[in-house]
């Protein structure tokens, strides 16, 4: 049996243009997202730095625009200066985000290195935590000034002749978080904030600058905390950060489906606050939104003390699932949905760290059922999107209301003289007929419909078994004139991608 659900496809209903960043990711210094994950000498792929080759070419394939680093919660104890200079003379430090020890064999330069050859561009963060001001523009004026002055001249003798011009900078990580090291209130936050903003400014005026927002929206102070750090802030910044995680720990399959839910109403509460303050500042200035941290996290709340100070433990090496993947299909069709207000994003993380991507030392990697919706976005969704105009049966569950089993979003690519509906069905039994009638396009043809689907909800692919969840082009949808049907089968992610008149 089949239920029916309706798309229409107007050219002329733009939402937004996809800032390419939409696709991002997130390395932290955190179990073996660095060491063992992106940098392993000694590894029968590595290259003469130590970078996996493996690894870089998985990340390549998901067209990765750019990628936060080095934190997270490390990033709230971290000294820049321990991580950069001959390798040889790095201290080892405790680290105190995750109770580990931090060799700090790879450092700034390296990261820099090597997400060059990954493609992809670098988000900062400086600390705010432990440090302020000070060490935030010295952080910048070593990386970004070209030459003539201390920091930038250190740079250089580091084998850095050229400045690395990193755009996009994190002022701090979740300061809000008790567990934050140095977590501050929104006040004093804010203060330190802006006056960091402005001196590192001062450095380098093309710095694009995020503030933190929440680190969740079941934060007590959520809301308030966005509205008291913007109003410090305002005029010195130019995104707010938003952080989510979500997991089926109860076993609620269809609530948690509906995740996504959760995150198109934690932007649009988060957009909400911004209007606030800039109605309340009269400002012309609109901030837009920086989802720095979202994904399935299952592992969550390892304590701190089951850390004995080692280098690089398995941390939140989490396994992702059909399920997981279809939540994850679901929140960056929710991205997409708001690309007219979100930015940038990042899936947190990227590699070993509740991750697409998973390696062993010394071993092979593999790729994770979550890698395959990230990758068709990354890939297929770049363009405009446009008004997502649907009509589906809905279900309640335990969180939500009027749940649409149908998901979708439709991306135009002008250039290509593509359109690709993304969709998920959000029905555990039964497929779900799709009509999308493109009705300005005239004539289109299917070009493939890709599947992602598991006769087991809870199939993951391991390292014994790499490739028992992975997408195939068998899908019949069919173009007739301007409109496309298409069978979606229960509990699955589809890419439709077709072939339009410009
Ligand atoms: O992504 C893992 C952790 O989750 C990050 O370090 C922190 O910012 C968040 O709480």
């Amino acid at each position: 049996m089949s239920i029916q659900s309706k798309m229409i496809v107007d050219k002329d209903f733009k939402l937004a243009e996809v800032d390419p960043r939409l696709y991002g990711s997130f390395i932290e210094h955190l179990g073996r997202a660095v060491y063992g994950g992106i940098y392993e000498p000694g590894h029968p792929t590595a290259d003469a730095n130590g970078f996996r080759g493996d690894a870089l070419q998985a990340i390549r394939a998901l067209r990765v625009p750019i990628i936060r680093y080095p934190g997270g919660n490390f990033v709230s104890g971290y000294n820049w200066e321990d991580g950069v200079g001959p390798k040889e003379n790095r201290k080892r430090s405790l680290e105190l985000a995750w109770w580990t020890t931090e060799t700090n064999q790879v450092g700034t330069n390296e990261f820099a290195d090597w997400a060059k050859l990954a493609g992809s561009e670098v988000m900062m963060a400086v600390n705010l935590g432990t440090r302020g001001i000070d060490a935030a523009r010295n952080l910048v004026e070593y990386c970004n000034h070209p030459s003539g002055s201390y920091w930038s001249d250190l740079r250089i003798s580091h084998g850095y002749q050229a400045p690395h011009n990193f755009r996009t900078w994190c002022l701090g990580n979740e300061m809000d978080g008790p567990w934050q090291i140095g977590a501050k209130t929104a006040v004093e936050y804010g203060r330190l904030a802006n006056e960091t903003a402005k001196a590192m400014r001062w450095v380098d005026p093309s710095l694009e600058l995020v503030a933190c927002g929440s680190s969740g929206s079941s934060m007590s102070t959520f809301a308030e905390w966005e509205a008291t750090v913007l109003d410090l802030t305002y005029d010195n910044v130019d995104f707010l950060s938003l952080h989510t995680y979500y997991n089926n720990n109860n076993g609620d399959t269809a609530n948690f489906l509906a995740s996504s839910l959760d995150m198109d109403q934690f932007i649009d509460s988060v957009a909400a606050v911004c209007d606030y303050i800039k109605a309340k500042k009269k400002s012309k200035k609109k901030i837009y939104l920086s989802l720095d941290e979202w994904n399935v996290w299952k592992t969550q709340g390892t304590s701190r003390a089951q850390q004995h100070w080692e280098i690089a433990p398995p941390e939140f090496e989490d396994v992702y699932n059909l399920e997981d993947a279809l939540v994850v299909g679901c929140c960056l069709i929710s991205l997409l949905k708001h690309a007219d207000r979100v930015k940038m994003a990042c899936i947190a993380q990227l590699i070993n760290v509740i991750a697409p991507i998973m390696t062993e030392n010394g071993g092979p990697l593999w790729l994770q059922t979550t890698y395959y919706p990230y990758m068709h976005a990354s890939i297929y969704g770049r363009g405009t999107v446009l008004h997502p105009l649907i009509t589906s049966p809905k279900y309640d569950s335990k969180d939500f209301t009027d749940v649409p089993y149908l998901e979708a979003v439709s991306v135009y690519n002008e250039e290509m003289n593509e359109v690709t509906v993304f969709a998920v069905n959000r029905h555990l039994r039964e497929g779900l007929e799709l009509t999308v009638d493109l009705r300005s396009f005239g004539t289109v043809e299917v070009i493939q419909h890709t599947i992602l689907e598991h006769e087991d909800l809870q199939a993951a692919n391991t390292r014994s078994n790499p490739a028992n969840v992975l997408p195939h082009n068998r899908g019949k949808a069919a173009a007739d004139g301007g409109r496309v049907s298409a069978l979606l089968p229960a509990a699955s992610w589809n890419v439709i991608r077709l072939r339009v008149n410009g």
